[in-house]
């Protein structure tokens, strides 16, 4: 890092004391015991108007712009959504403006000593108002060097497991403040039902349910009591650009609003009700309005039918987009216009927002009230988070928190828990004794990328790959790798004959196949951000490898790594052992390892749908009554392995599901509860699933929505009796005209192990 000058701690405290003076004379805003409100309005009050659209505007880092401004065009910087530079306006410029106090946030900014710098230029504006930065801190703060790598999302979301969503974030703001970060853009609160769209990994699945509860954690988990010690969390993308047209990033979104609210909107809406206090706006256009100029969004709904109270973020230059992509404006000025008086507050990122604000209050086309609300959003989080107070981060301890032990047995805890087992026809857990010499081939053997998106190149020591866990886990074991490199698309025939000659002279064979994920790779990945699929079958030679692996006779185990499920039906029906490691994090390879030799007895479950082809998509199992009325032909109706499913080493027997009364009323509540027994021979964690269906109503629903689910711990030969409580907020539903209701009539309880019918018991009960 080559910054002019490096802080030493104690410049930090020393200009730490300078920002939050105490006499007599020192204005309402830097008195730490004054209220916050009392504050932000004293601030407000000094503001010029370019010092107001400054806090409204965000850049990229210096580092960010040097580094792409020596490799980047301005038609990709058009076009690319992880880079950016400002034509004409190197990063001195954007260092002046910092002074000048022109730009309230940054992002994009990957170390404490960047951070840290930018903010000592801050502290030499005016009126000294700190820097808010904010980062993909998407599952951990690892699109940062040097920070811990939990699950993606998708993961964690299959383990069922909220309050590891709650830790893992906690733990995440920790390692953002040690790094002075104040602000990540996660959760990603959005439903995904279409594996094509390339960014479900940083989903938490396909559930309207199950993604609020794993949401409303996270927002927790984040924000804390939004004080020194915590981030502002910000739930994204708002709305429905996790069902893009045709599946690819951004493309339109055509949805009935009975869609939108039901499917799309509670788990927004359950973010903000847990406090969350920022929200991004989606790339997308809705049924023909860009999000980013939806007044609809931003206003009717987020502040009058939601109350929100925080601020509303765009992204990626998709205000600039309202012009330049939707052509719904006819300049860039008109797009901020509109965007601003749709709702937006905070625009990420670039040059032209100060002037054209400033231009757009003093024609008298935005009101300076309007821009005043948005500013007192955005100084109300800087005052509640302590920046005013605590500017600086301690580059001497940083250490400590980042990267400490607690954090990483947390990730290796959350990759054991989200590790879902698909298939074992009685090979796992494996043999040490049995399987003596081992191959073990494929793109994610040996790659880092078992980390997931949003990850930045970490160092060797900080990442477990599969391969480095199974040495680690079976040591006595002869692994023979065959490395088919981390690129999919470039697969050498000849490494695949390589493999297949040495897959026939071992006694077992283990691919770690699926798809490639890693930020750096960018125009190479095939799956992530800006990366959906036409189809979701395996990338290059890694479907022939497999088959020709298998042909050998020799016991073949497939694992994936992948952030959207993938369509591998031969794989399911051919090979004795499946596995579904989604992208595991720093840990992964020692939690696949420990699952695949019974170290670790699996309990994750599926918390998105895999389909068997592309063909199904939308494959889930909340679909409508008529949705197969006429299946398709050729090929079965079914899912390959539905929401909710996922093997354990150990069987479990459901009995006994029963309810306190065959009847509810509308504003009571009923219990549910049903036996769980471990029947097998090893100790195991079950996900309990309860389902719930209006058998007639006003208007179509689902034909099972979950409503909850309890983690059971069951020791071998142990039964637990699981209790669940029914509420009218779970048999709610909008009517003809849009309006909630509980309707009378009879409704259908199913409790299980999976989504699919075979694997639930039911009941039912009458509500009068
Ligand atoms: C993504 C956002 C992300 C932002 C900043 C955009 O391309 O859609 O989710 O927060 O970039 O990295």
């Amino acid at each position: 890092m080559k910054f002019s000058r490096q802080l030493t701690l104690a410049a930090v405290v020393a200009l730490a004391a300078v920002s939050c003076g105490t006499g007599s004379d020192t204005p309402i805003y830097k008195d730490a015991s004054q209220p916050v409100e009392k504050r932000v309005e004293d601030l407000l009050s000094r503001m010029t108007l370019e010092e107001k659209a400054g806090q409204m505007n965000q850049f990229v880092g210096l580092e960010h712009i040097r580094a792409n401004e020596a490799h980047l065009t301005p038609e990709e910087l058009r076009t690319n959504t992880a880079q950016a530079y400002y034509p004409g306006f190197p990063a001195d410029t954007i260092e002046q403006w910092t002074k000048e106090g022109l730009i309230g946030s940054f992002l994009h900014v990957l170390t404490i000593e960047e951070a840290n710098y930018l903010q000592e230029l801050a502290m030499q504006s005016r009126l000294q108002i700190p820097i808010m930065f904010g980062i993909d801190a998407i599952h951990g703060n690892c699109n940062c060097p040097d920070n811990t790598a939990y699950p993606t999302s998708i993961g964690l979301a299959s383990s069922f497991n909220t309050e590891l969503a709650y830790k893992i974030a906690r733990q995440t703001a920790a390692e953002m403040r040690a790094m002075n970060m104040h602000w990540t853009f996660n959760p990603n609160v959005e439903v995904a039902r279409d594996a094509r769209w390339g960014r479900c990994g940083e989903t938490f699945g396909e559930d309207p349910y199950l993604v609020s509860r794993m949401g409303v954690e996270s927002v927790k988990g984040y924000q804390g009591d939004m004080d020194s010690d915590d981030v502002l969390a910000c739930i994204k993308h708002f709305v429905g650009g996790s069902q893009p047209i045709n599946g690819t990033n951004g493309s339109p979104t055509d949805l009935s609003e009975r869609t939108i609210r039901e499917v799309f909107f509670p788990s927004f809406k359950a973010g903000v009700e847990a406090g969350a206090l920022s929200l991004m706006t989606a790339h997308n256009e809705l049924n023909g309005i860009p999000c980013h100029s939806n007044e609809w969004l931003m206003t009717d709904v987020l502040r009058g039918e939601w109350d929100f109270k925080g601020f509303v973020v765009s992204d990626w230059m998709d205000i600039e987009h309202i012009h330049d992509l939707h052509a719904t404006a006819e300049n860039v000025k008109e797009a901020i216009y509109q965007s601003i008086m749709a709702g937006m507050d905070l625009h990420m990122h670039g040059v032209y927002w100060n002037e054209a604000v400033c231009e757009l209050v003093r024609e008298g086309r935005i009101p300076e009230s309007r821009i005043d609300e948005s500013v007192r959003r955005i100084l109300d989080i800087k005052f509640r988070l302590g920046l005013f107070e605590q500017p600086f981060a301690d580059p001497q301890t940083t250490m400590d928190v980042r990267l400490c032990k607690e954090h990483r047995e947390t990730a290796l805890e959350a990759a054991r828990q989200g590790i879902v087992l698909l298939k074992n026809d009685g090979i796992l857990p494996l043999d040490a004794k049995k399987y003596r010499k081992v191959l073990v081939t494929g793109i994610n053997a040996d790659d880092h990328n078992i980390m997931g998106d949003w990850t930045a190149a970490q160092k060797p020591e900080n990442c477990v790959t599969i391969l480095e866990g199974l040495r680690m886990i079976a040591p006595e074991t002869e692994f023979v790798f065959v490395d088919q490199g981390w690129n999919p698309q470039e697969m050498s025939q000849a490494k695949v004959d390589e493999a297949v000659a040495k897959a026939g002279r071992c006694d077992l064979n283990i691919v770690v196949a699926g798809e490639h994920m890693f930020r750096g790779n960018w125009s190479k990945k095939t799956c992530g951000e800006d990366t959906d699929r036409s189809d979701l079958d395996l990338v290059g030679l890694q479907q022939e490898m497999i088959e020709r692996i298998h042909a050998t006779g020799v016991p073949t185990v497939v694992v994936l790594v992948t952030g959207r499920p993938l369509s591998v039906e031969w794989i399911s029906n051919n090979v004795p052992a499946l596995i579904n490691a989604w992208e595991p994090g720093m840990y992964g390879g020692q939690a696949v390892a420990e699952i695949l030799y019974g170290k670790v007895n699996p309990s994750a479950k599926l918390s998105m749908t895999m389909p068997r082809s592309v063909g199904q998509t939308q494959m889930i199992y909340n679909h409508k009554p008529s949705q197969y009325f006429h299946p398709y032909v050729v090929k079965p109706s079914t899912p390959l392995y539905p929401f909710g499913f996922g093997l354990s080493y150990t069987e479990y027997e459901y009995s006994d599901l029963s309810l306190s009364s065959e009847e509810m009323s509308a504003d009571g509540s009923l219990k549910v509860s049903v036996k769980v027994a471990n029947t097998g021979k090893t100790a195991g964690t079950e996900i309990v699933q309860l389902y719930l269906r209006d058998r007639f109503s006003q208007v179509t629903r689902p034909v099972k929505e979950l409503k909850d689910f309890a983690r059971v711990e069951l020791a071998p030969g142990e039964e637990k009796t699981v209790e669940f409580t029914i509420t009218p907020d779970k048999l709610m539903f909008l009517d003809k005209k849009m309006k909630p209701i509980v309707e009378p009539g009879e409704f259908i309880v199913m409790v299980g192990s999976s989504s699919a019918d075979k694997d639930l018991l039911t009941a039912s009960f009458w509500v009068k």
